[in-house]
């Protein structure tokens, strides 16, 4: 049977993430995969969720399953933090899934149930594994204009061009903050227009929200979310817990699908809970479970909350760090775009040469569509990162 088997494509991230590895130089730069590091380089774990798991490990009394939805105070801890008061609490389904990536999934999975010939448009360009997903389940893919590398900023109106395509019943991926992999966010204002073109058009709108807290803030970074939650008959989001509580490895993430009565939210949470069964049975609890603890605790949800925040800051100088330094040695102000994106991730727009001879001459890895996460930057390397990319022609 094995010999049956073709040999899969390797997931560009995660084989960078590899070469970084197994490269020996001592004064290497990881600027690949999207997880947070300190000025030290390290991942740390959070003051609040080591004490979270602390009290976990004293109050735990069983390993038994939880519902195949998983810890209803997991689910109402993240509807409140994602949605806030933008719609009832009795028109949101949910259910925990492993990680942001387990609730993209299933969001996919249902609404190919709901509809198999759905198509779902993608911003072009998104995260290479919401397209590598919608192939391996045989839904068709369609690209809408969303970033121009010419300015480093949103492609509005082609975005609004590309999105008169869409017919009832398609589903419509957006990013909810700091968009991966540009940086490049759209305002309140557009997010209207865009709510109004889906509700014209009759498709749903499906928000992949993985970065909350990271951009302008815990709120801030909502707003598009809760704005179109609110003012669109369904909507699909998919949340992740993984960079803003730091808990990448533990797998936690919240699937919600807002419905528009609480008849249709009955429905969505069965189907959800029955995804769930088919594909893993029940989700995994540790990380949720921490979540849901520094949530509900008033001190650990402050000190989360002003961790996240020096977290946000610290990337925020390092952006307006890298944008002058680039100012200074290129010149110009082409660079500029930089400290204007948001999150851990901004697209720099150099050519894939240009990007390999980084790697080899300098140890600096980028993904190759010039990609680099801000958070794998300190102050004393941004100079070197800017001097590298100016001396290659950048
Ligand atoms: C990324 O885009 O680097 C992250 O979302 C990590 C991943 O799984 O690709």
């Amino acid at each position: 049977m094995f010999d049956q088997l073709k040999a899969q494509p390797a997931d560009k991230i995660l084989a960078l993430m590899q070469a970084f590895r197994e490269d020996p130089r001592d004064d290497k730069i990881d600027l690949g995969v999207g997880v947070y590091r300190n000025a030290e380089g390290v991942t740390p774990i959070m003051r609040a969720i080591k004490a979270a798991e602390r009290r976990w490990w004293e109050e735990e009394t069983t390993k038994a399953y939880t519902g195949l939805a998983g810890d209803p105070a997991f689910s109402e801890a993240m509807i409140g933090l994602v949605l806030d008061d933008a719609v009832s609490r009795d028109q949101v389904a949910a259910v925990a899934t492993p990680g942001g990536t387990g609730a993209v999934r299933q969001a996919f999975e249902l609404s190919r149930m709901a509809n198999p010939r759905a198509r779902v448009f993608v911003s072009d360009p998104t995260w290479p594994n919401h397209l590598s997903i919608l192939k391996h389940l045989g839904i068709e893919t369609v690209t809408y204009r969303y970033f121009d590398s010419a300015t480093g900023t949103v492609d509005f109106g082609g975005m609004m061009d590309d999105l008169e395509q869409v017919a009832p019943g398609d589903l419509v991926l957006m990013h909810g903050c700091c968009h991966n992999p540009t940086g490049a966010n759209l305002n309140i204002r557009q997010g209207h227009e865009v709510m109004e073109l889906l509700n014209r058009k009759g498709a749903t709108p499906m928000i992949d929200i993985a970065y909350q807290g990271f951009g302008d803030g815990l709120n801030a970074d909502a707003a598009l979310t809760r704005l179109i939650a609110g003012g669109c008959p369904e909507t699909l989001i998919a949340a992740s817990c993984s960079k803003n509580f730091g808990i990448y490895r533990e797998r936690t993430g919240l699937l919600m699908a807002v419905a528009r009565d609480r008849g249709l939210r009955g429905m969505a949470q069965d189907n959800l809970a029955y995804l769930n069964r088919q594909n893993y049975s029940f989700p995994p609890d540790h990380g949720a479970r921490l979540v849901s603890i520094v949530l509900q605790d008033e001190d650990l949800r402050a000190d989360w909350e002003a961790e996240l925040e020096d977290v946000r800051t610290g990337m925020l100088a390092l952006r307006e760090q890298l944008a002058g330094e680039l100012r200074r040695l290129s010149g110009s102000d082409r660079y500029g775009f930089i400290a204007e994106h948001r999150g851990m991730f901004s697209r720099l727009g150099l050519g894939p040469d240009l990007v390999e001879r980084l790697r080899k001459d300098h140890g600096i890895y980028m993904v190759g569509d010039s990609r680099i996460n801000i958070a794998g930057l300190n102050r004393d390397t941004v100079p070197k990162l800017a001097k590298a990319i100016i001396e290659a022609g950048g």
